[in-house]
């Protein structure tokens, strides 16, 4: 940063404000991680400098000749890892890498699938105010009162309206997803099967998690969330994707470019090559399997303080967490906890009585904690915090008298926050936790 801190100290203050902030503050929000050094410098580097509109060694651009073997590699890393034969890593991110698999396959009007936003899909999983739910017809699955996927539903619904793809993916689901169900359904009835596993990729490539490869045709994932990569994604082609359809590889290839992108991001795919480098390790290995020990922890400890879990607990990174029980919504517990130095967020839990924006519910995760170096000790003093500020916060609002109605103005929530002793007392301990697990340069 010395030249940054000399040439722009307003951006330079508010990064060094912002690595403070990351510093003194507990990462929960599932999605986030903090990637090493090494990937920030790939990514600060002046590959950022350099169009190469096209793929390697077929650019339109002159001057390929270190990019093409940054992207070559990139690709015969994750191919590595993940077990495919085709794979893409141009995506600049999620949200199009998505798109490309629907550009690549249907046409406007075509039928998609995929998990409902207020069950824990994503946006582009066919929801209506995303281009996935406009252009397309959108049918969405839930989960049954369990918060488990409603396969039988699934597959119900995929004999009735026959889509062209199936979404199997998740961004607030903690069980497993059944892989192999949907691979059946999505044959059942010709569809392509795409597997976003944005959240879980780090999991599935270190064999914590069970992987989708032999079940889907496409697997999409970003690469900043579990894996601990920079902002990108990925898009891969399976064995059996390509065995439905030889061409899958050039079509999801034509789609990202140049269907949908220009030039591709080569500082980032430099920062996946070396986040998929850090993936293969044992040292990951371990890294990954804590993860899910520790949200597992998590969970034990707030389900002991009276919370209630959607599913009933996790076999991943994330926990979903229903708090009707505790007369707080998602907003004011979220607020609450960030003002005691702990990031997670609002979300709505299945069959919720609120409306998206006041859910009540709340979802958090482990990645980040973990990368941190944190354990399951730490777990428990996590659980206790978030309990006493949640209950804190509950109580304050109720001596108040405040309804749904105030609990929705920001300006009550914070008077209530205002209020709350135990909210600093919980911010000190935090700060003191996290100066004990600073955050590391290389894992
Ligand atoms: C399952 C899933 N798919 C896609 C995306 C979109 O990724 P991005 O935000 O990089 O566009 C996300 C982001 O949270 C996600 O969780």
């Amino acid at each position: 940063m010395k030249n940054l801190k000399k040439t722009d100290r307003e951006i330079a203050s508010l990064i060094v404000a912002e690595r403070k902030r990351q510093e003194e503050t507990l990462m929960m929000i599932p999605s986030e991680n903090i990637a090493s050094k090494s990937v920030e410098e790939a990514v600060g580097s002046c590959l950022g400098n350099k169009y190469a509109e096209g793929y390697a060694f077929r650019r339109y651009y002159q001057g390929q000749e270190f990019v093409d073997q940054v992207e070559t590699i990139a690709i015969e890393r994750a191919k590595k890892l993940f077990g495919v034969p085709f794979v893409n890593v141009q995506p600049y991110s999620g949200s199009p890498a998505n798109t490309a698999v629907y550009f690549a396959l249907i046409k406007p009007g075509d039928t998609i699938m995929g998990l409902s936003l207020a069950h824990g899909g994503h946006l582009t999983h066919g929801a209506s105010v995303s281009l996935s739910g406009s252009y397309f017809k959108s049918v969405s699955y839930g989960l049954d009162k369990n918060g488990i996927i409603d396969y039988k539903e699934v597959e119900r619904l995929a004999l009735l309206e026959k889509p062209k793809v199936i979404v199997a993916g998740v961004t607030a689901y903690p069980p497993l997803v059944n892989w192999k169900k949907f691979g059946e359904i999505a044959d059942k009835v010709g569809a392509y099967l795409l597997a976003d596993i944005s959240h879980l990729s780090g999991l599935i490539a270190s064999g914590v998690y069970p992987s989708p490869v032999p079940y889907v045709h496409i697997i999409m994932t970003t690469t900043h969330k579990t894996l601990r990569g920079p902002r990108g994604a990925m898009l891969m082609v399976t064995e059996k994707g390509l065995k439905k359809d030889p061409d899958l590889g050039k079509k999801i290839n034509k789609a990202v470019f140049p269907g949908l992108q220009g030039g591709p991001h080569i500082n980032s795919i430099a920062g996946i090559a070396v986040a998929l480098k850090e993936a293969s390790s044992a040292k990951y290995k371990k890294y990954a399997q804590q993860i899910i020990n520790n949200a597992k922890k998590l969970g034990e400890v707030l389900k002991k303080n009276g919370f209630t879990l959607v599913s009933g607990g996790t076999d991943s990174h994330l926990l979903l967490v229903d708090l009707s029980n505790k007369g707080v919504i998602g907003n004011l517990a979220a607020e609450a906890l960030e003002a005691a130095n702990i990031t997670l967020n609002r979300n709505a839990v299945p069959f919720d009585a609120n409306p998206p924006f006041y859910p009540s519910g709340m979802r958090l995760g482990t990645p980040g904690i973990t990368s941190r170096g944190m354990k399951e000790k730490e777990m428990e003093k996590i659980g206790t915090w978030i309990t006493e500020v949640v209950e804190d916060v509950a109580r304050i609002k109720k001596e108040m008298g405040v309804e749904f109605a105030g609990e929705k103005q920001s300006s009550v929530r914070k008077e209530i926050i205002a209020k709350s002793k135990k909210i600093k007392e919980v911010k000190k301990m935090v700060i003191a936790l996290c100066k004990k697990f600073p955050i590391k340069d290389q894992y």
